[in-house]
């Protein structure tokens, strides 16, 4: 095999490698047959034919290549991870996106939006068709879903009494949830969280953005739960 489809054999056998690390410069693989030509087209329900046909340029890590978008859902499925995140949208907040999309990456079980149902998907690049996402009306749907499983919800912010993120421990199932720019975490959603957290901060500004901040708090979870720290989705 030559060309791109062998660079990708040769970089994914590097087991310290990640998926932004193989860049050959190209997104994806070309049609089945001159990726790899001679090879019989695999058979069977995770396959997409089209993509086989067409070429996979989807967001996807390259195990995925060529699956149907249901058999990456039900592979991820296997194996999720058990914190969820939740993200107050009273306003259209435009980091719901980011946070989608890097609770996709972390592998949250779900992610729930909690207010309005409207959300600005750009950000997502498309990671939210991989996510479950649940609609809660307001806090209280959230707290008594979070109740209801007997799931604990940590609220994210910067508020006086927060427990610094960087020593505090994080539940290993548990509801990470964040506020939206301006108002940070809603008072109702506060009073009724297991305790929140806060991200050390030393510069002159009161925040950092939400997205970023999620990134931070979900990475703080893989951190202590995710057994070696390594992804292994790639
Ligand atoms: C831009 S902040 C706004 C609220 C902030 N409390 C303020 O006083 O300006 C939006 C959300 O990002 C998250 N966030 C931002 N900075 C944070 C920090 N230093 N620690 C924890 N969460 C933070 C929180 O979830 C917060 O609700």
């Amino acid at each position: 095999m030559s060309g791109p489809a062998a660079d990708r054999e040769v970089a994914t056998a590097d087991p310290a490698a990640g998926p932004t690390e193989w860049g050959d410069g190209l997104v994806g693989v070309g049609p089945w047959e001159l990726e790899r030509p001679g090879e019989p087209r695999p058979t069977g329900d995770r396959w997409d034919p089209d993509l086989l046909d067409s070429g996979d340029r989807r967001n996807v890590v390259d195990r995925y290549r060529y699956w149907r978008r249901e058999a990456i859902v039900a592979d991820l499925d296997t194996r999720r991870h058990p914190f969820h995140v939740a993200i107050e949208n009273f306003g259209h907040d435009a980091n719901i996106g980011t946070v989608v999309r890097t609770a996709n990456a972390f592998l949250a079980a779900e992610v729930h939006i909690v207010g309005r149902r409207r959300w600005n998907r750009r950000g997502a690049m498309v990671t939210d068709r991989y996510q479950h996402l649940r609609h809660h009306e307001d806090v209280a749907a959230l707290m008594d879903w979070a109740e209801s499983e007997g799931v604990p919800v940590v609220a994210v912010d910067n508020l006086p009494g927060a427990e610094p993120l960087e020593t505090a421990r994080l539940p290993r199932e548990c509801v990470l949830l964040f506020g939206q720019e301006g108002p940070g975490v809603s008072a109702d959603a506060r009073r009724r969280a297991a305790k929140t957290v806060s991200i050390a901060q030393f510069g002159s500004t009161r925040s950092i953005n939400a997205g970023v901040a999620a990134g931070i708090a979900m990475h703080a979870w893989v951190r202590e739960h995710a057994a070696n720290g390594r992804g292994d989705s790639y």
